[in-house]
């Protein structure tokens, strides 16, 4: 079942007969993507953006083993993306022996109302069951608030939770609602903006006091335990997505690219075919570095990102400099800049 609010690209098929073949048309993926990797080190690997727990460790060997025939970098930090029903230790034995080094938990909340809420398929006994499974172990957990359900009490609850288990990172995202979800078509009795914003007025007190650091919109971590692998999209590294619907992002020469691989997983499997292959460049470029780089909160030096910024972009940022959105030694938000955000990048449309 996918969670009503969810409007990622995946399948709700049954996985089981069709793990190793996903995992062969994504070897057969990587391998044909070799002009576009070009000789590059994989610095990282992500198993995610659904719940690729449902898949069996052969599956995840045969993609690990495609992905070993690349040049990888020493430090490669390898995560696993999982539902908390699909934790046990014998599951966690399997994948950290394939190789995977950090593991991130869908928990959304420790509270069963707004788990409900939620449409989760677990509840607030099998996510703490889940947490202390990973305990030790380099991980991170997915939080949302903004939820049905949710109370200042409920949610400091489900903080105090996650502080409890020393877990090193966590993923703290409001909710959203998208289109083409059930909760979009769906009347939600959610927290008003100042319920919202004494939310996460909570959450910034207790984590900071606790030794976490935001270091992008939605990620918080203690120091050097930020994700490496998203840190790269946001200072415009390029990634390689693979797998039905999977983003990717490459420079080939001048171009920078942004394309997907097509939806359906049975035609996915069949053949791996690319869609929306669009060149980024002028306005566009503008807009989609605004959108990445500035969500780095500490701003980034510009000899440090992936991409030379082109002269129309550091004309729009000067224009932020001076009304002090932006910051002057670095590309990045200030204060007020990172506090309306949304309103920071319209200065790049
Ligand atoms: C693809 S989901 C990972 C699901 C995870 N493997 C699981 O099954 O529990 C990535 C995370 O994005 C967050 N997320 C997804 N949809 C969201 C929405 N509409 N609003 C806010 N956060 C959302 C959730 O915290 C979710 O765990």
């Amino acid at each position: 079942m996918q969670c009503p609010y969810c409007d990622f690209s995946i399948t709700t098929e049954p996985v089981k007969q069709n793990d190793q073949k996903l995992a062969h048309a994504i070897a057969q993926d990587l391998e044909d993507s070799a002009a576009l990797i070009d000789g590059r080190e994989f610095s990282s690997v992500y198993f995610g953006g659904g719940t690729p727990s449902l898949a069996s460790a052969e599956a995840i060997a045969i993609i690990l083993d495609a992905v070993k025939q690349n040049p990888l970098s020493k430090e490669m930090e390898i995560t696993f993306e999982m539902n908390p029903r699909d934790v046990s230790a014998n599951k966690l034995s399997d994948l950290s022996a394939l190789g995977i080094n950090r593991y991130s938990l869908g928990v959304q909340s420790y509270n069963d109302p707004e788990l409900k809420g939620l449409g989760r398929n677990h509840d607030k006994a099998s996510g703490i069951e889940a947490t202390n499974l990973l305990k030790g172990m380099n991980s991170t957990i997915d939080l949302i608030y903004g939820t049905e359900y949710q109370t200042a009490t409920s949610f400091q609850e489900t903080l105090e939770q996650f502080i409890d288990s020393q877990t090193n990172h966590l993923s703290l995202y409001q909710l959203t609602i998208e289109p083409n979800t059930i909760f979009y078509k769906k009347e939600l009795k959610l927290p008003n903006e100042d319920q919202i914003e004494g939310m996460e007025r909570l959450a910034r007190q207790m984590l900071e006091s606790n030794g976490y650091q935001q270091y992008e919109v939605s990620s918080w971590s203690r120091p050097g335990f930020e994700s490496r692998h998203n840190l790269n999209y946001w200072q415009f590294g390029d990634f390689l997505g693979l797998g039905p619907g999977a983003h990717s992002k490459i420079t080939v020469g001048p171009e920078i690219t942004r394309f997907r691989k097509i939806k359906p997983l049975n035609g996915y499997i069949a053949k791996q075919t690319i869609a929306d292959h669009t060149i980024i460049q002028g306005e566009e470029l503008d807009m989609d570095l605004a959108m990445n780089l500035l969500r780095i909160k500490d701003g980034i030096l510009p000899d440090h990102l992936g991409v030379e910024l082109p002269k129309s972009f550091l004309k729009k940022y000067q224009l932020g400099v001076k009304e002090g959105l932006l910051l002057e030694d670095k590309i990045g938000a200030t204060a007020r800049g990172y506090q309306y955000l949304n309103e920071t990048i319209k200065l790049f449309f």
